[in-house]
């Protein structure tokens, strides 16, 4: 009678074949040795898809400006709801760990969930930080959305244990995910800017968004969470749209080396010193945890100080696409809109469309965070380089 001990009935080919087919399992699970996922919360800096879906659940609503072209016409060839040209630091990131584009939440089905187990994206153009109660109780409705992040975490929340129900254990999951919170926060300061608020009272908001980044964090952390990028505000003092609202500055309230508003620099300055205090704090909690500040703002700097050194030859402070004036920006004609102008070569160009940086500016972000020293403590530390892989050129085809 054969005996059918697993030693004799598998050769040795065989346990060859079922060693690869184990280390095959676990590069699929381990994508690039680094992470299994992406898991994202944030603003217009982050959103790839979710306010064009929410949207659209609107069919009398008129179509943003951010949903026509040219939006996305330098890399997609067709608006994607992302607020550029291109790709954002999220798409550059999923390419460079060797992970799909992450896929927005809003409008996922149960079809998706193969895809989200991959990457998940909760971030809304237009959230804040703090919940649209706190600025609407202080006549600041939020114009476009009301997913503060409280709302993308509750979104995450209910939605994890269907994303992760087939993978063995969501703790697994979770553990393996580069976590990216934001940017957020940005917007807590940029409504109620637009809205005409002061200075001094923007400024007592700075501890409560920063309170609320980090209460989401440490839930996350609660839920597992081993790897968190939190990137700090970019310099908004040089974004075309502040450059024209206080057009009438005195010249002493820009730096002479940029040309930026150094009063809103400041803002963002403030903000980004105590939330990298809360994450020093955090880090001594949670040691196990790779709690990562995101240095956006000094990313920026480098462009802001040198364009030409980077390629952008049209300066850093002029939008691409815009309604015209020194800034190419105007409240009243926005990109998108039909009369609207567009630059000829958007990769010479910081500003995109006002607010939101081009794909060329983007990269640079990237690069600067994930290949070089523009995070506490440094990326590399934790994911070497050579693990990452090359992104597509600016130009090429999705
Ligand atoms: C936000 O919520 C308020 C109050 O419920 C509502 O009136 C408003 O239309 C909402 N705004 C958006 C952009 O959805
Ligand atoms: C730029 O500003 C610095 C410090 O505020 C000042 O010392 C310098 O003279 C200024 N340079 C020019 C060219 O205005
Ligand atoms: C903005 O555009 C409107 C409409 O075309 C125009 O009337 C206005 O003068 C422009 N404002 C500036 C500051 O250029």
């Amino acid at each position: 009678m054969a005996n059918f001990s697993p030693s004799s009935f598998c050769s040795s080919s065989c346990i060859t074949a079922f060693i690869i087919l184990q280390l095959l399992w676990s590069c699929r699970l381990f994508a690039n040795g680094c992470y299994t996922s992406i898991i994202s919360f944030g603003d217009s800096l982050a959103d790839t898809g979710n306010l064009k879906m929410l949207s659209a659940y609107k069919p009398d609503q008129e179509s943003l400006h951010f949903f026509l072209p040219p939006y996305g016409e330098s890399f997609f060839h067709v608006p994607t709801g992302r607020c550029s040209n291109g790709r954002l630091v999220i798409d550059f990131i999923a390419e460079s760990i060797g992970l799909p584009l992450v896929a927005p939440f809003v409008g996922g089905n149960r079809n998706r969930l193969m895809e989200f187990r991959r990457g998940v994206n909760y971030a809304v153009v237009g959230a804040t930080a703090l919940d649209s109660s706190f600025h609407a109780a202080r006549g600041v409705p939020n114009p476009l959305t009301n997913s503060s992040l409280r709302v993308q975490l509750g979104w995450f929340k209910q939605s994890w244990p269907s994303i992760c129900a087939k993978v063995q254990d969501c703790d697994q999951l979770i553990r393996h995910s580069l976590i990216l919170m934001g940017e957020i926060g940005g917007n807590d300061y940029n409504h109620a800017l637009l809205a005409g608020k002061s200075i001094d009272e923007i400024e007592t908001y700075v501890p409560l968004v920063v309170k609320a980044i980090i209460s989401t964090v440490k839930e996350l952390i609660k839920l597992g969470a081993k790897t968190i990028l939190i990137p700090g505000n970019l310099p908004i003092g040089c974004s075309a749209a502040y450059l024209t609202l206080y057009h009438d500055s005195d010249k002493a309230e820009y730096d002479n080396s940029t040309g930026c508003l150094i009063w809103l620099n400041k803002l963002s300055e403030y903000h980004n010193q105590l939330l990298q205090k809360e994450l020093y704090q955090l880090r001594e909690l949670h040691r196990d945890a790779n709690i990562i500040y995101g240095d956006y703002y000094n990313a920026a700097m480098q462009f802001f100080r040198y364009p030409d050194k980077y390629g952008f030859t049209n300066g850093a402070l002029k939008a691409c696409c815009g309604g015209g004036g020194p800034f190419n920006y105007n409240l009243s004609v926005h990109c998108g809109d039909p009369s609207s102008n567009l630059c000829a070569h958007p990769d010479t160009y910081v500003n995109w469309d006002g607010l939101h940086l081009t794909q060329a500016a983007y990269k640079i972000i990237y690069k600067s965070l994930f290949q070089g020293s523009y995070t506490v403590p440094q990326f590399n530390s934790i994911c070497p380089t050579s693990m990452l892989r090359p992104i597509k050129e600016l130009s090429s085809a999705i």
